[in-house]
């Protein structure tokens, strides 16, 4: 058996079209969803991050700006940046890019974002609306690998849910999300004693663990779908998951690649959320 793939890459080809007719819809009526980065520093990895936001809010007519500020900048300044984008109307999204320089306390500075803005769904209040099954801003990567899911009809509810890694960005909330869908979840981390005993239980697993192939085929239950969150550089500079595909695949019903899986969902499910926000704040639908 060879498993069916989950392109992420043309999933979010097609929202974005959908997301653009939405945005044309928002224009006539005088509103123009915007969404503000703020970069401190230049990490290539966050200016890499940074310029395919920017790219992605351009294809689809929405408008956006980059702070950028020099790594020195003092924790205050950057308080006041987020204190003025929060009080700025024509902004319905702030997301202020991680990592942060580290004299910044960089909970401190997620804790000030208004929570109707919180595009990124880091905030804490946006965390409890998640657990408590309120509407909020659930965070891009969680929600991506749940469209991705949806996009194949993958039933969730009573299922074995299995996420390996605990990160606040994705690992824990994508368990929440699969719990608030009835899933039976179970969340592996790395002082899991057994992980392949855990694994092969699972009919959905979601691995976000940032090791190259940590996942191999004994791992995986006949039939399961497999999301591999995981973006690991190997040595000869290929890009490759948390997830040995080729032999996965031949044991998987579904399977997301890397490149193509799940990256390219999660800067379309930001620009998804900046619309969300927007339609919230200018009460328009
Ligand atoms: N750095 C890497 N990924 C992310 C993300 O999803 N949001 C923010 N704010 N910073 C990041």
């Amino acid at each position: 058996m060879s498993a069916e793939l989950i392109s992420g890459k043309d999933l979010a080809t097609n929202i974005k079209k959908d997301l653009a007719v939405e945005v044309e819809e928002l224009k006539k009526q005088g509103v123009t969803p915007h969404l503000t980065v703020v970069l401190v520093g230049h990490d290539p990895a966050s200016e890499s991050y940074v310029k395919g936001k920017e790219k992605a809010c351009a294809e689809t007519g929405m408008g956006s700006n980059v702070i950028r500020l020099d790594e020195t900048i003092s924790e205050d300044e950057l308080i006041q940046t987020v204190d003025k984008l929060n009080k700025d109307d024509a902004v319905h999204g702030i997301l202020v890019q991680l990592p942060l320089p580290d004299h910044i306390d960089e909970q401190k500075i997620i804790d000030l974002i208004d929570p109707e803005k919180d595009v990124d769904g880091f905030h804490p209040v946006n965390i409890g609306r998640l657990v408590t099954e309120q509407e909020g801003m659930v965070s891009c990567t969680p929600l991506g690998i749940m469209e991705m899911l949806d996009s194949k009809n993958i039933e969730i509810q009573g299922k074995n849910a299995v996420v390996v890694g605990a990160s606040n960005i994705v690992g824990k909330p994508v368990a929440q999300l699969l719990l608030n869908r009835g899933a039976t979840i179970t969340n592996c981390h790395i002082y899991t004693e057994d992980l392949k005993a855990h694994t092969k239980m699972a009919d959905i697993l979601v691995v976000a663990v940032g090791k190259a192939h940590l996942i191999t085929a004994d791992h995986v239950k006949e039939g399961a779908a497999v999301i591999d969150v995981g973006i690991n550089r190997l040595e000869d500079g290929s890009m490759t998951g948390d997830v040995d595909f080729e032999n996965v695949k031949e044991k998987a019903s579904y399977i997301s690649p890397v490149p193509g899986g799940v990256g390219p969902m999660t800067i379309t499910i930001l620009l998804k959320n900046t619309i969300i926000a927007c339609k919230r704040q200018e009460n328009v639908e």
